[in-house]
């Protein structure tokens, strides 16, 4: 999908665009999705994990990256949509997503948005403790509506090839019900005993950007001992396994890009010899990648500013944009790469720091990459930002959050505007 244009400047083509024309039409910051890269991914899901396996449901984790548009393209695609506010599940509903494909996630969900979610009739809430829970009782009844519940466990398992920030299954966590006998045992009876709530089964979600499988599959392992336990005990027997996102993406050079199969077949292995052996049912299945599904679909475009060289130490350039649009360097040491995209096929000349545009010294989005000779106004694509970019952003030192533009097969239409300075203030009592 990553070529040179065939002209004088060689431009980096991307969905077939050439980026440099991107950023003079739109300006810069800009964040690129390739539309294609998102189909073929969820394509590769349809192939690879819905077709090859029986009883099996994909969604997108639409943290990574949701507009209403991205609701759509998911839709088309059949997968069900992982929202984890009011905020994604409006976006949902004014997309008009399939509601019964949605699963409302998050570890503190407020009245209003279980309110939300109940009277739209999503397909399921994944609880996280038992204050929620007595919360979703409550409103169900006055409502008197009926709703699937998955509770979330938190396995203990620590997924050890990733940042402290973003592992999330380790037993001290702030997700996830702790597997401690007595609170599950009361949590499921509660939705046994309720005839506003039915009892699907249970959700993981061991940690993102992930290159092995092993702590999928140990927490499967921790998951089956539960669903044998439940059923001995309680004669409830479980329906549906969540076992999250988390698959790995390609960042930089050293990261392989895994294909889906990679992942999915060993966990599905797992699971299925797994119940057999503890002569429980296989449950059906569900998946909810994000960052897998759009990360490599996005680039950011910024056009370079200062460049200021501190003899003997380091050459700093300078972008128009930085942790605002792209907060993962400062908030997770996230390690990106990048070309100049008017200067491809150049000799690389020398390695530089880019810095963002913010007052903080950590606003550092790459540090020390090798770039050709580098002038003020040159385009810097950053590659791999469709996830955790956009979605992240924020307004700091008054930066307006960039475009959003989707690109295919050589055509570019715009998914969001740029904020204008009037955006900013627009909430304002003065
Ligand atoms: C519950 C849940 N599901 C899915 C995901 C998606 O993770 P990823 O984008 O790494 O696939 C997350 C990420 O935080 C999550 O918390």
């Amino acid at each position: 999908m990553l070529k040179t244009a065939d002209n004088n400047e060689k431009h980096l083509l991307f969905g077939g665009c050439d980026t440099v024309a991107l950023a003079k039409k739109y300006g810069t910051p800009l964040y690129v999705i390739s539309e294609e890269h998102i189909r073929e991914r969820c394509r590769e899901i349809q192939r690879d994990f819905l077709l090859k396996y029986n009883r099996t449901k994909a969604f997108y984790a639409s943290k990574a990256f949701l507009t209403m548009k991205m609701c759509r393209i998911i839709s088309e695609e059949g997968l069900g949509l992982d929202v984890v506010s009011g905020g994604e599940l409006f976006t949902a509903i004014k997309a008009g997503f399939p509601m019964e494909d949605v699963i409302f996630h998050g570890n503190n969900k407020s009245l209003e948005e279980i309110e939300l979610a109940l009277s739209n009739d999503v397909g399921r809430i994944a609880v996280d403790n038992l204050d929620e829970l007595a919360m979703i009782q409550e409103a169900a009844e006055r409502l008197d509506k009926k709703t699937k519940i998955l509770f979330r466990i938190s396995p203990g398992i620590e997924a050890g090839d990733t940042h402290e920030y973003i592992f999330t299954g380790h037993k001290d966590s702030k997700f996830g019900i702790p597997l401690e006998q007595n609170i599950i045992k009361k949590a499921i009876a509660d939705v046994m005993n309720s005839s506003h709530m039915e009892f699907m089964g249970f959700h993981f979600h061991v940690g993102s950007q992930l290159f092995r499988y092993d702590s999928h599959v140990a927490a499967v392992h921790v998951l089956i001992r539960l669903m044998e336990y439940i059923k001995n005990e309680m004669g409830v027997s479980t329906q549906e396994l969540n076992i999250g996102g988390g698959f790995g993406i390609r960042y930089v050079e050293e990261d392989e890009s895994k294909p889906l199969s990679f992942f999915v077949d060993a966990i599905m292995e797992s699971i299925i010899q797994g119940c057999e052996n503890a002569n429980i049912d296989v449950p059906l299945i569900m998946i909810e990648p994000g960052r897998w599904i759009v990360g490599e679909a996005g680039i950011t475009l910024y056009t370079i500013g200062s460049i200021k060289e501190i003899p003997g130490i380091r050459t700093y350039i300078s972008v128009d944009g930085g942790m605002p649009d792209n907060p993962r360097p400062a908030l997770y040491q996230a390690k990106y790469r990048a070309v100049v995209a008017n200067k491809m096929g150049q000799e690389l000349e020398k390695q530089v720091t880019v810095a963002g545009k913010c007052c903080e010294s950590g606003d550092i989005l790459i540090e020390n990459i090798k770039l050709p000779k580098i002038e003020s106004g040159d385009i810097l694509a950053v590659f791999s930002t469709g996830a955790y970019n956009y979605s992240m952003s924020s307004n700091y030192n008054r930066l307006p959050r960039p475009a959003v533009v989707l690109v295919n097969s050589g055509n570019d239409e715009l998914m969001v505007k740029r904020e204008s300075y009037e955006d900013l203030i627009r909430n304002e009592m003065f």
